[in-house]
């Protein structure tokens, strides 16, 4: 069975894009593949976050993985820092990673025009880290948004390079996983643009009902259309991008009909879309805070997930490591 690999970064609560955008993704694939999903701890601390909430986010995720459905019996759900197969590998590649090319990648330069204070080495091999993430258990398919497809070329060109400096074909190259649809991307309220943590305009599974219905009406619109059939504005556009993916069909086209003859209420339309956000997220969110707290139950599902990975892990890095000419005495 091929191989699937993916992670989210430790940062925060999720919000409507990573769920929409990945983890459902993840949740639907798991019974047809050799699942592995987990919680990149190591690449959050590029931005030195306090020791607690460190600890806390890598709960706040893993409760919210299970609680949106990812299934400990099929995948195995694991923290990154468990795995010191990763670190190794990690050391490994870095010998192959030109300073050069790293500095190249657009994150990196996103990142240092954004805190030109602190550039420090873990920022310039975050893709060497997260290629050592995917190549240490030969993932083949790598389901991730567009922001991450530049990374995912780097583990492919070390993976080759790898496998051509010492004539070993121990490295698979890892593709992006295509669902059909092409790379969903979940727009923000707020106008135009993306929704995200950096944003600042995330709708969280951990949200509330009286949080989200007020998130939402705050929802960017206009004066409504004047002409039958008009061309939607972005922020519309927007609203009825969500509205179709939390919706049923005749919810939808109901209000596409009211748009089109010009009788559209948003205030109806928010509110719709409101109500069906919640009952996507609200039976989620009712346990997210059961299973956070279950500390026993979360220990058990590590154990498990972090044994699967270490087995996975520690076959490819012995086979990396004899190719590099690690020898017994
Ligand atoms: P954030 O933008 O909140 O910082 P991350 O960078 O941690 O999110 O992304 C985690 C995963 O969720 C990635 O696979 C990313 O592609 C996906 N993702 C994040 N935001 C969106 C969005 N608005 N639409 C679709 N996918 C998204
Ligand atoms: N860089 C990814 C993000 O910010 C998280 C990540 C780390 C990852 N290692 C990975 C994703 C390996 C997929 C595979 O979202």
């Amino acid at each position: 069975m091929d191989k699937v690999l993916s992670g989210i970064r430790s940062t925060g609560h999720l919000h409507l894009g990573n769920y929409f955008g990945a983890l459902k993704n993840f949740i639907r694939i798991q019974d047809s593949y050799d699942c592995y999903f987990f919680i990149a701890d190591l690449h959050s601390l590029t931005t030195h976050p306090h020791p607690d909430d460190f600890h806390a986010n890598v709960k706040t995720i893993l409760a919210e993985y299970l609680a949106a459905g990812l299934d400990p019996e099929k995948s195995a759900i694991f923290v990154q820092s468990s795995v010191p197969e990763i670190c190794e590998l990690y050391v490994l590649l870095n010998m192959l990673a030109y300073k050069g090319e790293l500095e190249r990648t657009a994150s990196f330069k996103d990142k240092v025009r954004k805190n030109p204070d602190n550039v420090n080495a873990g920022l310039l091999t975050y893709p060497v880290l997260m290629a050592a993430d995917i190549l240490v258990h030969n993932a083949k398919w790598v389901p991730v948004g567009k922001d991450q497809e530049q990374h995912l070329e780097i583990a492919r060109l070390l993976a080759r390079r790898f496998n051509n400096s010492y004539g070993t074909e121990v490295f698979v190259e890892p593709q992006n996983m295509d669902f059909g649809k092409g790379a969903i991307k979940v727009p923000g309220l707020d106008g135009s643009g993306k929704m995200g943590k950096s944003e600042g305009n995330g709708i969280y599974l951990y949200d509330d009902e009286k949080t989200i219905t007020k998130k939402v009406m705050k929802a960017v619109t206009d004066s409504g259309p004047t002409r039958p059939f008009s061309e939607m504005p972005e922020p519309i556009k927007n609203i009825f991008s969500l509205l179709e993916l939390v919706s049923d069909t005749d919810t939808v086209q109901y209000f596409k009909d009211k748009y089109n003859d010009c009788s559209i209420r948003y205030g109806d339309l928010k509110k719709q879309l409101a109500a069906d956000i919640c009952k996507t997220t609200l039976p989620i969110k009712a346990r997210i805070d059961d299973i956070y707290n279950d500390s026993q139950y979360l220990s058990k599902v590590l154990r498990r997930g972090t044994e699967r990975a270490r087995e996975s892990a520690s076959a490819t890095l012995k086979a990396a490591q004899k190719a590099v000419g690690f020898r017994d005495f």
